[in-house]
């Protein structure tokens, strides 16, 4: 990695598949990231096992998630995208930052109070130590930014702190990370219910599409959206679900919102969602294909998970030899 670009770390947790929400409103970005950061984009299979998954499934989740960030253009050479679980330095330094973390601090977290609510019947230490394992992913790579959405900002607050205090006990050795506010891509809303965000993790499937939806699932989707009843196409904030679908059209299709207010001007929602339809399958289409046809070349997925995983350790190990000596861990003997 070259020395003068800063680095940004992300971690995605492999439980849900990529959305035209995050397709649409992330990955735009990230094409000009890669060229102007170092970044990381970890799989972070660790945090997921934090509630009970399939192995089957979070085996294949994981893989799936990997292929489809290349599909979206995320350069797998250009940027280190690795699973968590390959890079056992993550759950040593995490180890070891449980030990510079309070009970209180935790305890605070409003994700585990939530999560641990959610799941009463398995309410694990690893839910409540969650935190410090994203903390040490992020501060291994002396990272300078991470994007984070507002539920992950607090953890990126007590990362701040843990960081700062071990820095204060031993002298400069984790670099402070800030968190990274890109710029704003669309903001895609839930189909069915759209004043909140579409979220991979929704359990109802109507409101998502998901980046490997066929076609007619896709324009099924988009039929049944919620919209309004006065049949104008037209962006207001009264109209939540027209604005959504406009928002949508725009951003696939690359038109503004006026270009699009007046090619609808004088249609109906039936010819309106048909044409939205069409326009996310249209652009969903090339990133599809590229999906299955990374699906086939196993080697080639199989060499870029191994060497970025290598990629990421040595980055790692330097920070967790730095640690091991000032928290007075004997050197190993070579
Ligand atoms: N906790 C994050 C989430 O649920 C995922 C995550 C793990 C992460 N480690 C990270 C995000 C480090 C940013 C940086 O979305």
């Amino acid at each position: 990695m070259a020395d003068d670009k800063k680095i940004i770390f992300s971690g995605m947790q492999p439980s849900g598949l990529i959305t035209l929400g995050n397709y649409l409103g992330a990955l735009n970005n990230w094409t000009k990231l890669q060229d102007d950061y170092n970044c990381l984009y970890c799989i972070v299979d660790m945090h997921a096992i934090t509630v009970r998954q399939d192995p089957a499934k979070l085996r294949k989740q994981s893989r799936d998630l990997l292929i489809q960030y290349i599909a979206c253009g995320l350069d797998p050479e250009k940027n280190i995208i690795y699973y968590q679980s390959h890079v056992p330095q993550h759950a040593e330094l995490g180890w070891i930052l449980n030990c510079y973390t309070y009970m209180g601090e935790l305890n605070r977290m409003t994700q585990f109070k939530e999560k641990s609510s959610k799941h009463a019947d398995n309410i694990n230490a690893g839910l409540f130590t969650y935190p410090t394992l994203m903390a040490a992913d992020i501060l291994l790579y002396q990272t300078d930014l991470v994007p984070v959405g507002e539920d992950q900002r607090q953890h990126l607050e007590l990362t701040r702190d843990i960081a700062g205090r071990f820095n204060t006990i031993y002298g400069d050795t984790f670099k402070i990370p800030e968190g990274y506010i890109g710029k704003v891509g669309a903001r895609i809303m839930a189909l069915q219910e759209p004043t909140k965000k579409m979220s991979k993790s929704d359990e109802n499937k109507n409101n998502t599409i998901a980046l490997m939806d066929e076609p007619a699932v896709i324009m099924n989707k988009i039929k049944r959206a919620v919209t309004d009843s006065d049949n104008q196409v037209r962006f207001s904030e009264e109209k939540p679900g027209i604005s959504n679908l406009l928002n949508i059209y725009c951003a696939s299709t690359g038109y503004t919102l006026a270009e699009a207010e007046k090619e609808f001007e004088n249609v109906g929602y039936g010819a309106f969602k048909t044409a939205v339809g069409e326009a996310v399958v249209a652009n969903l289409e090339p990133v599809q294909a590229k999906v299955r046809e990374l699906e086939k070349n196993k080697d080639y997925i199989d060499t870029i998970i191994k060497v970025n995983a290598e990629k990421a350790g040595r980055l790692a190990d330097r920070t967790l030899r730095k640690v091991h000596k000032k928290i007075g861990f004997s050197a190993r003997i070579k």
